[in-house]
């Protein structure tokens, strides 16, 4: 693996000092590291199986390809003949204990998305989101406590806002069975790091959305699902006046984080907000769709009963802890975003709906 010029060594990445290195790489580098990504097949670990292969590491994607969330094996291609695929689930012990074997960083994107869908089958979220979680923690303290771990956590484990921006030291007023296993998620991945050494960082996800993301119901990424509705002539529809403000990220500039924060000493045991770091009216989020897809309609109606119990109330990340730990920060505007998005769907749409 190497590293950038500035990073020290660290043993437990495999990371080597790269004193004599006078360039300054841009993008973080995991050359030749062995990479398990759980989820890999999805919206966000595609892209992070594409970005580690380009620089050089040698991949593997673990993917229980379940019918509900975005495992597609369209998002890995291209690089199938470079990446090792396992379709497998990560609440299977025996098939995580020699997966996770030999791996410098395991990227863990594996979960049940949906917040509507985990205070409907709470039991599911908490045996995806936390059994499953502490299979791959458990099998790494038995057969890997070397590698670095990081977890995909969610902007739900704060719930209910009561500032802005949301920094990470923000109340849990989780209001989903999905933000509390978040959070639990977390802090399992945390209390490995206290009681067993091993390397792990959170990322607190705030709304994803760009190329990849499965566009078969509207249970999560609404960004995705406003351009599935235009680009098939149907209007969009906003609750309430649309004013709640938004954090919306394009997944390349999330996997780019994973990837830092990878490589990155010092941010074991620790937790990051990563998001686009700027409020976004959901309304004009919804109106920049329309423009992207010329023709489409904004509609405006009253909140539905389930949909608002969980609603937050504004979110707008603090990025400051990641941005001063790495120098990673988010480059896609979201009308940029969003403009590739649509691009990228209307010319693949056939592997996505
Ligand atoms: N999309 C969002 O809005 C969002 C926001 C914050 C955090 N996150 C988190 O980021 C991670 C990745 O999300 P995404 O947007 O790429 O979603 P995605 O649905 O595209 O990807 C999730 C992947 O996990 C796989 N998976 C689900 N259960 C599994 C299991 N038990 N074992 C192995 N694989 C399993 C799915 O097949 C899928 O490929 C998730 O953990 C999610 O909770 C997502």
């Amino acid at each position: 693996m190497s590293c950038r010029k500035s990073a020290p060594a660290n043993s437990n990445t495999g990371l080597t000092a790269c004193a004599q290195e006078v360039l300054i790489i841009a993008m973080p580098n995991i050359t030749g590291a062995q990479v398990l990504i759980t989820g890999g097949a999805g919206m966000i670990g595609s892209h992070i199986a594409r970005l580690a292969s380009q620089q050089g590491a040698r991949v593997t994607v673990f993917d229980a390809m379940l019918p509900l969330y975005g495992g597609n094996l369209f998002n890995l291609q291209g690089l199938t003949e470079n990446i090792e695929f396992i379709q497998g689930d990560i609440r299977d012990a025996s098939l995580v204990q020699t997966a996770v074997q030999g791996k410098d960083v395991i990227f863990n994107l594996a979960g049940q998305v949906s917040y509507v869908d985990s205070n409907h089958d709470p039991l599911l979220d908490l045996d995806i989101n936390c059994h499953g979680h502490l299979q791959v923690l458990e099998a790494c303290r038995r057969f890997n406590p070397r590698a670095r771990l990081l977890f995909a956590s969610s902007r739900f484990v704060y719930g209910a806002t009561v500032y802005n921006p949301v920094d990470e030291n923000h109340p849990f007023n989780c209001l989903s069975i999905y933000g509390i296993h978040k959070l639990a998620g977390e802090k399992y991945y945390r209390f490995y790091y206290d009681a067993y050494g091993m390397e792990t960082v959170s990322l607190r996800l705030a709304n994803p959305y760009g190329p990849h993301q499965q566009m078969k119901h509207s249970k999560y990424g609404i960004v995705n699902w406003f351009i599935r509705l235009a680009l098939e002539g149907k209007p969009l529809t906003i609750f309430g006046e649309g004013r709640q403000q938004r954090d919306y990220i394009f997944n390349q500039d999330l996997a780019e984080a994973f990837l830092e924060l990878a490589v990155t000493p010092g941010t074991a045991g620790q937790v990051y907000n990563v998001g686009s770091g700027t409020g976004m009216a959901f309304g004009d989020m919804a109106r920049m769709v329309a423009a992207a897809v010329p023709g489409t309609e904004v509609v405006q109606v009253e909140w539905p009963a389930d949909r608002y119990f969980v609603e937050t109330g504004d979110y707008i990340s603090d990025i400051s802890k990641i941005t001063t730990a790495t120098p990673w920060r988010p480059r896609t505007s979201l009308v940029e975003g969003i403009r590739r998005t649509v691009a990228f769907y209307r010319e693949n749409r056939e592997h996505y709906w």
